[in-house]
């Protein structure tokens, strides 16, 4: 870890209070090229999109949260269907943003498993991440929490002038495929995605 580990990080669900401290995050890193983020915004996410899009998640479920250091938000996570066709309803895709002046303190490793926690208790079976070949950080706290890379998909983003891979990254929440799935079915299928 590149920065001294914060011990007292405390992970609870977003409110509408945070949506401008987690559009700064974003917004940081979307100028930085971090994660899955580019350089070109069709539109960009605005304070009204993130709160309808949050709004929707936890209609369906799906868990939204940030992570707090005395409070400040330091992050924010959440995770989104990994498809939108019925019989992905158990698997999601996840992405989490831990602030700058925060990152490589920890704070990534407390909120990623909060998630999966999180996701696992709401009956999904598998989450899904994809991050970028160069992001050491992402790779090294995935791989330390058990995702396995799964897939290598070429090319396929284009960010500040080149063509970039994705890893594919996967990883089994609670029983995973070892049993079948609880009764619930349409809760989320017909979430938006967010960001
Ligand atoms: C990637 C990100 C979520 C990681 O969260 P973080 O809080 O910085 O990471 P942590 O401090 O919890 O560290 C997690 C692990 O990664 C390692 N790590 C952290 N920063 C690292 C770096 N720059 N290079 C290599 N490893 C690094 C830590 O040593 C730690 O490993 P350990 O658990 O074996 O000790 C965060 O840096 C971030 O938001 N980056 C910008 C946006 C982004 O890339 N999002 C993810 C998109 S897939």
């Amino acid at each position: 870890m590149s920065n001294p580990p914060i011990t007292k990080v405390t992970v609870r669900a977003s409110a509408d209070a945070d949506v401008p401290a987690m559009l700064a995050i974003y917004h940081f890193h979307v100028s930085h090229g971090l994660g899955e983020l580019g350089d070109y915004e069709a539109e960009p996410l605005e304070a009204d999109d993130m709160r309808r899009r949050r709004k929707n998640m936890r209609k369906h479920r799906l868990p939204h949260l940030v992570a707090e250091v005395e409070g400040i938000v330091a992050g924010y996570a959440y995770a989104v269907p990994f498809r939108k066709r019925p019989a992905y309803r158990y698997a999601l895709k996840h992405s989490i943003y831990i602030h700058h002046l925060f990152t490589g303190c920890g704070v990534g490793r407390t909120l990623l498993p909060a998630l999966m926690d999180a996701c696992a208790g709401a009956g999904y079976r598998q989450m899904i991440g994809y991050i970028d070949p160069g992001n050491d950080a992402s790779l090294k706290l995935h791989e330390g929490l058990g995702f396995a890379r799964v897939g290598l998909l070429p090319s396929v983003a284009y960010k500040f002038g080149k063509w970039v891979d994705s890893v594919m990254v996967q990883r089994a929440l609670g029983p995973g495929a070892t049993t079948p799935p609880g009764s619930w079915v349409e809760a989320v299928v017909g979430s938006d995605g967010g960001k």
